[in-house]
């Protein structure tokens, strides 16, 4: 409020020269109030005429005792002005005018009434939802009304926003999707209640579908559930195909759907369901598309377990996933120095268990290695659906090996492109399946399209052995 200061200023030492006895008052009241400003003059002996003026209105004028005054207002024989009942609209500048005979002409001086109300807030836009495309610019903004002027704070998704100064517009690129959501503004004036006001931001994006699983195994008899998480707005429209067709829902295979879950439950599995079934999200802005694959296949193997024994020896224990029998294991393994690969040496191991389903645990003694060397394994389950995709590698060492460098060799692998490198490379990064909820999943997608290349590859490869 600097014109208050200034009219302090400017105006208060005019009082002094120009005969005023009162001072310039600025009057902070409340609504309902009953507000009297002060106009005594020093008359030094003349007839002084007393005029209240409100901007180009005349409030009162001394000299016109039967003037109508405005409804409220009054002056009272010592001049001094009363407005009762103040609305906020008495808020402003009041200026009494003393006017002596010639030579002497007028001064002014000039009050004010302050009516101090709680803040209200009307959000822009006015239905409270707001809507623009990924990468566009949002502008919205909250109307605030209040006497002194409210500070304005926003808060989004629990968090008060960090803003440079208190603004009633917030002005950012929609850049990422997880930007949407409720912002509101939170208008505060030290007079009655704060008021707020939600403003619903939603970005307009094409559909990302994250996977929990791209590869269900199943075995016929069981029931088995696809699941694709689809966020997108507009709201996506989800489509299951197998093999290129929609497909056929029955009361066996049912799609099922709650928030943006999306699953596909297939009762009583057969075979004839196992292949590549594509989760299709659908919306104005775009289609996303992902792949999984049910199959009657293993898991991957998971090491479980494994310590030295001896020198020369090691011994494993590991873990698949499948619903039918295990026929056999592939045990590939190779000696790995930095930048150096062995030949892969490849053993079948029996099953060792006719256990059917769904946990098959393997113990398994890896004799006659080398002593103070690295080697890397991977382990593959046959059943009679077909070979599983490779375990993650196991890294390992015989006794006397050193350890000071296998940090460096194995986090900084200088390898070759070797024939069988992208297949283990691939198994193994496809066991770090992200968190479903993280943007990382196009990265993810890449991988597992990538899976599904080379999947074919890798059965080829291992079969030419
Ligand atoms: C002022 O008076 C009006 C009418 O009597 C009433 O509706 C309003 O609530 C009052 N305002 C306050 C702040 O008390
Ligand atoms: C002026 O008159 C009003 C009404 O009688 C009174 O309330 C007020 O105190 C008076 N002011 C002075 C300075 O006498
Ligand atoms: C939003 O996404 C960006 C990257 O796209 C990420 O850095 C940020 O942490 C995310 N924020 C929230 C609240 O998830
Ligand atoms: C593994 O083989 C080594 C060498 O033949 C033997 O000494 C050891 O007892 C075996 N360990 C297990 C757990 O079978």
């Amino acid at each position: 409020m600097y014109w208050m200061i200034f009219f302090w200023v400017a105006v208060g030492q005019a009082a002094v020269n120009q005969g005023f006895k009162s001072v310039p008052t600025t009057v902070k009241t409340f609504e309902n109030d009953t507000v009297l400003l002060p106009c005594y003059v020093d008359n030094f002996g003349v007839p002084t005429r007393v005029r209240w003026w409100r901007k180009d209105t005349l409030l009162a004028d001394s000299g016109e005792p039967n003037l109508v005054l405005p409804p409220r207002i009054k002056m009272y024989g010592n001049k001094s002005l009363e407005v009762v009942h103040v609305q906020p609209e008495d808020t402003g500048e009041y200026v009494c005018q003393a006017s002596r005979p010639a030579p002497s002409g007028y001064v002014n001086q000039v009050h004010a009434i302050e009516v101090m109300y709680p803040p209200s807030v009307q959000p822009v836009p006015r239905s409270g939802e707001l809507e623009v495309n990924l990468g566009e610019e949002v502008d919205m903004a909250c109307e605030v009304e209040g006497v002194p002027y409210p500070v304005v704070s926003w808060v989004s998704k629990g968090e008060v926003l960090q803003l440079l100064d208190d603004r009633p517009r917030l002005r950012f690129r929609a850049d990422s999707r997880n930007l949407s959501g409720q912002y509101t503004c939170v208008a505060t004036n030290g007079v009655g209640e704060a008021a707020m006001a939600t403003i619903d931001l939603r970005i307009r994006h094409k559909p990302s579908i994250q996977t929990r699983k791209n590869w269900v195994h199943a075995s016929p008899g069981i029931r088995a559930q696809l699941d694709c998480r689809v966020t997108s707005w507009p709201e996506a429209k989800v489509e299951w195909f197998f093999e290129d067709q929609r497909v056929p829902y029955s009361s066996r295979i049912v799609k099922h759907s709650y928030g943006e879950d999306h699953s596909l439950i297939i009762r009583n599995v057969r075979t004839l369901d196992y292949g590549y079934y594509l989760c299709r999200a659908s919306n104005s802005v775009g289609i996303s598309e992902e792949i999984i694959e049910l199959s009657g296949v293993a898991n991957p193997a998971i090491f479980k377990e494994s310590h030295p024994v001896g020198r020369t020896a090691y011994n494993f224990i590991w873990e698949v996933d499948s619903y039918s029998l295990i026929i056999d294991y592939q045990f590939w393994f190779r000696k790995y120095s930095k930048g150096v690969h062995g030949q892969w040496h490849k053993l079948y191991i029996p099953s060792g268990s006719e256990a059917i389903g769904p946990v098959h645990a393997r113990a398994f003694n890896l004799t006659g290695l080398a002593p103070a060397t690295h080697y890397e394994a991977v382990v593959l389950s046959r059943n009679s659906y077909g070979i599983s995709r490779p375990s993650k590698i196991m890294r390992f060492s015989t006794d006397g090996a050193t350890t000071e460098s296998e940090q460096q060799l194995f986090e900084k692998p200088n390898i070759p492109k070797e024939k069988i490198l992208p297949a283990v490379e691939v198994a193994s990064m496809s066991q770090h399946l992200p968190p479903v909820d993280t943007e990382s999943n196009d990265a993810y997608r890449e991988q597992s399209k990538c899976i599904l290349i080379i999947l074919p590859m890798i059965l080829n490869f291992f079969n030419s052995y």
